[in-house]
């Protein structure tokens, strides 16, 4: 990039295209699973979200299982011709070798996963992910051909000590570079800590802030890549509270957990999320 691109990048206001008029953005509704579902029953939750998804082609839908049901429930929706695509929930960044009980990116890669989440708040805590090896799985994500939702969020205690912006800025700061090597095609996740699990969801004005402000931080590397990463929102989504987050101008889908268990419940989600496209989201 040259620096006159880089300068005109950093002028760039927090209030770049609105979803609405960037079809690059469209819509994503992702179900991380986490340690659940890990056998058959993997495989008819991800039939049963299938048949939602057919039916809402304007949503993007992923879905997260553990590990060891990633080859099934991508049997499954390859055989049924579905457009759901399927996440891994981590990876390693080597590729291959003396790693007991890791799996790299080509391997994910042959077992049907095309995206895979980088960072997760719960990786980060309980098992000492650092911004640096987030660094290093995307690295690797973007080498095996895997696309990447990167997980940023501040605890209750950074929340509280008004740390918010600051903790973004550096987990962001650590992969954006990386990231933009792989064009529109990176997702951001922003899953504050605090609203995870919790059933304490962010008011859409206040997740739609800080969605703006990632925005802002990834166009310091580059405006077309800005303009072109979805960010979901992540921690406590419902079907009975997405509308008003999906609704917001940053806010380019959503990042589930508890809720993306329950077929039902989280094709509500993706049903709400066709709907606002199909309207224009901001109409
Ligand atoms: P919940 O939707 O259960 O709060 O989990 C959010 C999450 O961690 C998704 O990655």
């Amino acid at each position: 990039m040259s620096e006159s691109e880089t300068h005109e990048a950093e002028a760039l206001p927090a209030d770049v295209i609105p979803a609405a008029t960037n079809p690059g953005r469209r819509l994503m509704i992702a179900g991380n699973w986490k340690m659940n579902a890990g056998g058959t029953d993997g495989c008819d939750l991800a039939l049963s979200i299938a048949r939602v998804a057919a039916n809402n082609e304007e949503t993007e839908v992923v879905v997260a299982p553990p590990f060891t049901a990633i080859a099934a429930v991508a049997n499954e929706l390859y055989n049924k011709k579905s457009d759901v695509a399927v996440a891994a929930q981590n990876l390693f960044f080597e590729e291959s070798g003396a790693f007991t009980g890791e799996v790299s990116a080509p391997m994910l890669r042959i077992a049907g996963a095309t995206w895979a989440i980088i960072g997760h708040s719960e990786r980060r805590q309980l098992f000492g992910e650092s911004d640096e090896a987030v660094l290093k799985k995307v690295v690797a994500a973007n080498a095996g051909g895997l696309k990447c939702i990167v997980c940023v969020g501040e605890t209750l205690d950074q929340r509280e000590a008004g740390q918010t912006l600051e903790v973004i800025e550096r987990q962001i700061g650590a992969f954006a570079a990386e990231l933009a090597k792989s064009g529109g095609d990176g997702v951001v996740a922003y899953e504050p800590v605090w609203a995870i699990g919790t059933g304490k969801v962010a008011s859409p004005e206040d997740a739609q802030e800080i969605h703006a402000a990632i925005r802002e931080l990834l166009s310091r590397v580059d405006r077309d890549f800005a303009n072109q990463t979805r960010i979901l929102y992540g921690g406590s989504v419902k079907a009975n509270n997405a509308e008003g987050l999906l609704a917001q101008k940053d806010i380019d889908g959503a990042l589930v957990g508890g809720a993306s268990l329950e077929a039902d419940g989280f094709g509500k989600i993706i049903e709400i999320a066709a709907k606002l496209a199909r309207q224009g989201k901001s109409e």
